[in-house]
């Protein structure tokens, strides 16, 4: 039995008809840039995420690096960014030509608020929270921090759609915040896209324009703008998938709680922690042993797919190692990099092959 760790096709059993004939109402009337699958789903979204306003965008690298433009940022300032994040968070802060500063992790394998307090200086202008294997970053403390030192805070919501910290969904506490619906995400769509909320009418507007051309209007460009649309299509599809997101994230929960259960004790084996009052999106589970590799060949002999997220931190990358690794080299996110795996997790997988992961890691534990 091979255990895949994605599994677009078995995802979309039982909603397939219905995004097939929203793709074919789109061809039928043509609607491909903009339209009302677009409106109805930015609507749906921000209704989701409990915010005033929606914007459709190409990606969520893009998303990144519009919201970090409309933030008008000092010329020259600092972003604090996690250290142990996908690569698109610190280059969106590059392409805007600000400078990134890393902070480590904690157990939670998000923001270390001890080293966040070190890091920030009066060149830092905001930071960037990454809700990283969809578990809430430690919102509370950061805010109370960026709050004090008028700070903007930019959420990256990319792994965590659904994710709620005291009830509330992630993407509602950042001045903005941005989200990909790359297809293999909780809530992703047959190619590229992505989103920025925010409940700031301000931001809303000035993303509005630089996705825009730099203008609200045809033909009136205001400012140095871009070309970024999430299609109609795509939305469509997005729109038929937000349906089940709620369901999806609960079966990755039981998923959480066998892997929790039967892996405890086991080897050498850590979990991620995570913090009180949040709700998981679960959109990885990963796990830590100082057997990574070889428990990765171990469980591909097996058909068990697995992935690491991330196999170098930002700050080991060739990009940022030569002006960043004199203050990073003694990070958790720079450690961890060799210990962490991700475990297949999704709708797609039954209990029965959780637990069969699950029996395959103890086997090669115990040999
Ligand atoms: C944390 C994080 N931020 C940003 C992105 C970028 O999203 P996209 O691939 O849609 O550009 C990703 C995608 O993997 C991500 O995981």
């Amino acid at each position: 039995m091979k255990i895949s760790f994605l599994d677009l096709k078995k995802q979309i059993r039982g909603i397939d008809k219905k995004i097939i004939s929203s793709i074919n109402k789109n061809i039928k009337s043509s609607s491909f840039i903009g339209g009302e699958d677009l409106d109805n789903f930015q609507k749906k979204f921000s209704k989701y995420i409990n915010v005033k306003y929606c914007l459709g965008v190409a990606n969520g690298t893009d998303a990144l690096e519009i919201a970090i433009k409309c933030l008008n940022l000092k010329k020259n300032s600092e972003i604090i960014v996690p250290a142990n994040t996908w690569i698109s968070t610190a280059e969106a802060v590059l392409n805007n030509n600000l400078y990134v500063k890393f902070v480590d992790v904690d157990e939670t394998h998000n923001i270390c608020i001890k080293d966040l307090k070190k890091k920030i200086s009066k060149k830092t202008s905001a930071i960037i929270i990454v809700h990283l294997f969809g578990n809430p970053a430690n919102i509370n403390e950061i805010k109370k921090i960026s709050k004090s030192m008028s700070i903007k805070l930019i959420e990256d919501c990319a792994q965590s759609h659904g994710a709620e910290y005291h009830e509330k969904k992630t993407g509602c506490f950042g001045d903005i915040s941005t989200f990909s619906f790359f297809p293999s995400k909780n809530l992703g769509c047959f190619g590229d896209g992505g989103c920025i909320v925010t409940n700031k009418k301000k931001l809303f507007t000035q993303a509005r324009k630089i996705a825009n051309h730099g203008g609200l209007k045809k033909n009136q460009h205001t400012l140095i703008g871009r070309n970024s649309r999430l299609d109609n299509i795509q939305a469509g599809i997005l729109k038929v998938k937000l349906t089940q997101l709620n369901k999806w994230i609960e079966i990755r929960k039981i998923q959480v709680n066998i892997y929790r259960k039967y892996l405890k004790n086991v080897g050498d084996i850590e979990f991620v922690k995570t913090i009180d009052n949040a709700k998981s999106s679960n959109h990885l589970f990963v796990i830590k042993t100082k057997k990574r590799n070889q428990l990765k060949n171990y469980l591909n002999k097996k058909k068990i797919s697995t992935g690491i997220h991330y196999p170098l931190s930002l700050p080991q990358t060739p990009l940022f190692k030569y002006k960043h690794m004199f203050y990073c080299k003694k990070m958790n996110a720079v450690k961890w990099s060799k210990n962490i795996i991700s475990l297949p997790i999704g709708e797609h997988l039954t209990k029965k092959e959780i637990i069969k992961v699950c029996l395959s890691i103890k086997y090669f534990f115990n040999d």
